[in-house]
């Protein structure tokens, strides 16, 4: 069935008016759940993103459960590192481990970026497997990591609580850091590209290191190819006469970065919870839309906490230009229960005329 335009989700990134506020939730497919955990329990993570029968099952996993508002491909950032020959496994209780982190010297020996597409083919054959499964139900939202969220992994080799090894390139091999970031960028944009041409019809890129960084650094290191990113794909999707889809920004833990983000070509700009809705949206203007921000840990409140929380949200962000998602991705100690009681509550209050 051919895709629809008019999804509620796709409405709010938009701009345009909706009668409830649309909600998803990051990492919405994992650990918090059974069926999940039994998947993963006999498969190793990265064979379960390279099999497009598995992603696509454990995609719809979620939205079989809750009235979501759009399904995410089940993949991870890190397919763009891989992509371009290291190395990454993913360690249970750990979570991704390098064996052989980026050194200096190997800058050079990344592949060209124009191998992504082929290589992670699988991606976009996940990704048609699912937009016909569901059968234009709810919109599928592709994703890619930003190339400096990609390069404090690559570097680091694993997650970290500064990512100082990784900044320490931004202060000493500045030129060195911008060819990998462009690296990243142009293999981002072809990866990006190829989602949409699979069916994809949103994406959200994540800037989930945006925290480590300075004003200085974001305004150097960061924005630049986050805009690049945005104003490529939406130019290649016009000239390939594919749909000029939606895109959505993620700069976890960057206040500093939303008012720069909101003058370049991202529809909508995620939020995580340090920040009050009234301020993001003062800093973003009125013309972007914003999603977020719960705290990932409201959802182990008791089924009242979760609605009043929900509630205070809604009144903050109001109902238009607006998604309502979780400030980060859900704890995999979450009660699935949790999250039916959060999409409910979304969508009852926000579709309550009187209450906000
Ligand atoms: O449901 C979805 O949101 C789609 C799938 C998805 C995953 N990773 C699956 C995953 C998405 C969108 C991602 C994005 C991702 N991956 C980000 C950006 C979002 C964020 O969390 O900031 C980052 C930084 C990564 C890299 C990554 N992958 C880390 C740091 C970790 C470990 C942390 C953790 O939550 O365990 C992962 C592991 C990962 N990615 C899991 C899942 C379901 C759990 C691993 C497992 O099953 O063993």
């Amino acid at each position: 069935m051919a895709p629809k335009s008019n999804h509620l989700l796709l409405k709010a990134a938009r701009g345009e008016e909706v009668d409830k506020v649309p909600v998803w939730v990051m990492r919405q497919a994992g650990r918090y759940l059974p069926e999940f955990r039994e998947e993963r329990s006999k498969s190793d993570f990265f064979t379960i993103c390279q099999t497009p029968e598995l992603a696509c099952k454990i995609t719809l996993q979620p939205v079989e459960r809750f009235p979501l508002d759009a399904a995410i491909i089940f993949s991870d950032i890190l397919v763009i590192p891989q992509a371009l020959g290291m190395e990454v496994i993913m360690q249970p209780g750990e979570g991704p481990v390098f064996p052989n982190p980026l050194k200096i010297s190997d800058v050079a020996k990344l592949s060209e970026a124009s191998v992504v597409p082929d290589v992670l083919s699988y991606v976009f054959d996940a990704i048609r497997l699912t937009v016909d499964k569901l059968s234009g139900r709810i919109p599928l939202i592709g994703f890619a990591g930003a190339p400096w969220t990609l390069m404090a992994y690559m570097v680091e080799g694993k997650g970290s609580k500064t990512f100082s090894a990784a900044k320490s390139w931004l202060y000493k091999h500045p030129v060195l850091s911008h060819q990998l970031l462009e690296r990243l960028t142009e293999s981002t944009i072809l990866y990006l590209v190829g989602q949409v041409q699979a069916g994809a019809q949103i994406l959200q890129v994540f800037e989930s290191n945006a925290e480590y960084l300075t004003p200085d650094l974001f305004r150097t290191f960061a924005l630049p190819y986050l805009q690049k990113i945005c104003d490529t794909v939406k130019q290649k999707l016009k000239d390939m006469e594919l749909p000029v889809v939606p895109m959505i920004v993620f700069p976890k833990g960057g206040h500093f970065a939303l008012s720069a983000l909101s003058k370049t070509n991202y529809d909508v700009i995620g939020v995580d919870w340090t920040i009050e809705p009234s301020v993001a949206r003062s800093l973003v203007g009125p013309n972007k839309t914003l999603q977020g921000n719960l705290d990932p840990c409201a959802l182990y409140g008791d089924k009242a906490s979760i609605e009043e929380a929900v509630r205070r949200m809604l009144e903050g962000f109001g109902r238009s230009r607006y998604i309502a998602n979780l400030g980060h991705g859900i704890y995999p100690d979450v009660n699935p229960d949790s999250v039916a009681t959060f999409v409910d509550a979304v969508h009852r209050f926000s579709s309550q005329p009187a209450t906000i």
